[in-house]
This record gives structure tokens, C-alpha cells and sequence, in this order.
């Protein structure tokens, strides 16, 4: 009854039109799809996406024979996938391969179950979080670094939207401030272009234009530095002038206390420990000094949604916060033991999308369905993003129909 009859992948594209892939699976009177996105600024430990035709041929010809009769249980199908792929890094079947693969599962277990699937991954029981309630929405509005033409400090400054309360109101809110913030560009004469995740995109070398741009029309703002993006030599380069671990502490110290900016990703580059251990130390000690939160310092290409890392960061106080990606680690139980881990750890979950993306709108599911204190999804000027918008407000409705 509950066996997989049918897992076939397809090449779709995703939202930078670049190939990406789609799989179909299908027990007896259900049928799901889950597709897989991809990253431009990746961490050096990320698992290893194949070329999608070969992530195709290996969901076809190497992956379904084995699962074709097996119960569509994403556990079961997980442990199967990575001793099948036999590598640390997925490096065999791919990634793509794998994780198209594992969600599938997931959905067609939901599916089976007849539950939402933000329920069911609630029902696992896997990696629940104590913060019951809606996901913050981390929105990035303008857009640089890898993820645009134009050259702006840092690869991205978001608006955080949200109290965890609902998700209507802050979606609301988004598209008036998205309008405002065009009207202010275009008032300040500025040419703009759209960046990969659905913002603006403009050419500024100065430091603090951004943030006096945003800050003025919001109270709450986030930055994604991509560290390891602009580290040569043991040193940063933003925007042609040399910085040290210290002077780029300081920069972010400044502009915390200067601007409304409660949340910074991946400040230092991958391997640099000591300088993120250094800046979390800095957060906290201005947080018990102002009596204000502390300031989040966010993991992405430092964890890379691996269990490991997450445990390193957590042993040596590297962050306080940890910026989830499913194709990072390339299966959900993986992915749910990260967020386990990390909530169990009294560390924040944001859930991420990423920056070439598909129509599949799982993230807002997982989101709700741990309990994440974030979901960082883009804009809704782009249909790939908006659908994680659209499936949040349908979650709304379901749980307040339930009360
Ligand atoms: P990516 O960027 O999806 O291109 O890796 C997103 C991020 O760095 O958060
Ligand atoms: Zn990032």
C-alpha cells in the first residue's frame, strides 16, 4: 500500500533559468514532485551537486530499481541513499540527485498520512523547537555580491519582517516597503537592475549608504556578508580597502550600534573560527551593556547545514544563529538533525532558499513544521519566491482553521 511504484527524475529550470531537476513519485493513488535549487555563493563544505544529467541518469538508473517496492518512509529512504552514494560529500550520486530523491519521500509520506506536510514533518517528531509560532521573514531587497551586476559592499541586505505572531500582516508589509524603497531609489536617481533573489541592485562603495537607504524606511534589518567572498590573503577586501579580523569587527560594531541591524550571516569566511568566535563574543557583550537582544550571528558557508559543524560551532561559541539549507547536506534527516541539534543547542534556525530557485515551496513548510525562528525566502517579484509566501499565508489559514 504505502511502497514506492514510481520515482522518475526530469531536467526543469530554475529561476537564473539554469538546469535543475525535478522527481516524480508516485505510490498507489498518490503522486508527488519536489525539485531541487541551487547556490552561487557556495561553502567550500557544501555536499557536491553533479551535472543535472548526470544527477538525472543516477535518479533513474541507479537510485529508483532500488527503491522501487520499498516503504516510503524518508528515514528508511535516507540511510539508503547516502550507503548507496558511499561518499561524505554525495559526491557520487550527487547531491541534487540525492536530495530530489529524499524529498519526494517526504511528501509522499505526508501525503499518505493525509496531513499538510508542515504537520507531518511537525508529527515526526524529530527536531520541534519551543518557539511555537510563524517564522520572521529575512527578505533580501538589495541584492549584491555574487548575486548581481551591480557592486554593492556586501551580497545582501534584508528587511526582517515579523513577530512570529502571524504571517499575513508581515507579508503585507513587505510589498508596501518593497514599493517604497523603489520610489526612494528612483527618487535618488539611482539606475537599478534586479538581482538573482528578486531585489535591487545599484552600484555603491560606500559602507553605510545601504543601511541609511533602508533604515529609513524599517526598524529591523539583516545582512548576509558571504564572508568568504571578498577573503584574499588572510584579509577582507570590501570595496577595494583591506580589512583585518579586528577592523572588521569593529566596522560590524559600528553598525550595529549606528543602524537597526539585528542579524549578520557569515561575517568572516568559512575557515576563519577565530574571527567568528571573536565577533559572537563582541554581540553578546553589547547586548548585555544596551539590554537589547543579542545580535544574531548567523552560520551559512561556516555550517553548511552539516551535523559536524554545527557541533563545532556550537562547542567553540562561533555563532548564535544557523542559516539552514536542505541541498547543503543533500537529504532531510540530515537536514533535521541540523535544526535539531541546533535548537536543542538554544541556537536560531533560519530557513533558507537559495539563490537559483525552484517553484517547490517545501522550505516554508519546514519552516513552520520545526518551529524556525526565521524563513529567508527573497522577494515576491519573482514567482519561485513568492510561492513560499503563498504556501505560508495557505499554513496561516490551516492552523487558524484548526483553532
Ligand atoms: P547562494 O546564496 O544560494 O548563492 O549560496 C545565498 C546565501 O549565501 O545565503
Ligand atoms: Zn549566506
Amino acid at each position: 500500500m504505502n511502497t514506492i511504484k514510481k520515482c522518475k527524475a526530469y531536467k526543469i529550470k530554475d529561476s537564473r533559468g539554469d538546469e535543475t531537476l525535478e522527481v516524480e513519485m508516485s505510490s498507489n493513488g498518490h503522486t508527488v514532485w519536489a525539485s531541487v535549487p541551487a547556490g552561487k555563493s557556495t561553502g567550500s563544505r557544501e555536499a557536491v551537486a553533479l551535472p543535472v544529467d548526470e544527477a538525472v541518469w543516477n535518479v533513474n538508473r541507479v537510485i529508483s530499481p532500488e527503491l522501487i517496492g520499498k516503504k516510503a518512509d524518508v528515514f528508511e529512504v535516507d540511510d539508503l541513499l547516502v550507503s548507496l552514494d558511499g561518499t561524505e560529500n554525495k559526491s557520487n550520486l550527487g547531491a541534487n540527485a540525492i536530495l530530489g530523491v529524499s524529498l519526494a519521500t517526504l511528501k509522499l509520506e505526508a501525503k499518505i498520512a493525509n496531513q499538510p506536510l508542515w504537520k507531518h514533518i511537525q508529527s515526526l517528531g524529530h527536531p520541534v523547537s519551543k518557539s511555537v509560532g510563524f517564522p520572521r521573514l529575512f527578505v533580501n531587497v538589495l541584492n549584491g555580491g555574487a548575486h548581481a551586476k551591480f557592486r554593492l559592499p556586501f551580497q545582501e541586505y534584508m528587511f526582517v519582517l515579523g513577530n512570529g505572531m502571524n504571517v499575513a500582516g508581515p507579508i503585507n508589509q513587505l510589498q508596501t516597503l518593497f514599493e517604497q524603497l523603489k520610489k526612494k531609489l528612483e527618487a535618488e536617481g539611482k539606475e537599478i537592475k534586479m538581482g538573482d533573489e528578486g531585489g535591487f541592485s545599484f552600484e555603491s562603495d560606500d559602507i553605510e549608504e545601504p543601511f541609511n537607504i533602508l533604515s529609513e524606511l524599517h526598524d529591523k534589518l539583516a545582512i548576509d556578508v558571504a564572508g568568504g567572498e571578498f577573503f584574499e590573503n588572510g584579509e577582507y577586501n570590501v570595496c577595494g580597502q583591506k580589512y583585518s579580523l579586528e577592523k572588521l569587527s569593529n566596522l560590524y560594531e559600528l553598525l550595529v550600534k549606528k543602524y537597526p541591524l539585528i542579524s549578520i550571516e557569515d561575517p568572516f569566511a568559512d575557515n576563519d573560527f577565530e574571527a567568528f568566535a571573536f565577533v559572537t563574543k563582541k554581540m553578546r557583550d553589547y547586548g548585555v551593556i544596551s539590554q537589547k537582544e543579542d545580535v544574531l550571528v548567523v552560520g551559512d558557508d561556516l555550517t553548511t547545514t552539516n551535523p559536524q559543524m554545527i557541533a563545532k560551532a556550537v562547542d567553540g561559541k562561533l555563532i548564535n544563529a544557523v542559516l539552514i539549507k536542505p541541498n547543503q547536506i543533500g537529504t532531510i534527516s540530515e537536514t533535521l538533525k541540523a535544526i535539531k541539534m541546533t535548537h536543542e543547542a538554544g541556537l536560531k534556525t533560519i530557513i533558507s532558499h537559495r539563490s537559483g530557485e525552484t517553484m517547490d515551496s517545501f522550505i516554508a513548510d519546514l519552516a513552520m513544521g520545526v518551529g524556525a525562528f526565521g524563513l529567508k525566502a527573497g522577494t515576491m517579484f519573482q514567482s519561485e519566491r513568492k510561492e513560499k509566501y503563498d504556501r505560508l499565508l495557505e499554513i496561516e489559514q490551516e492552523v487558524n482553521s484548526e483553532k
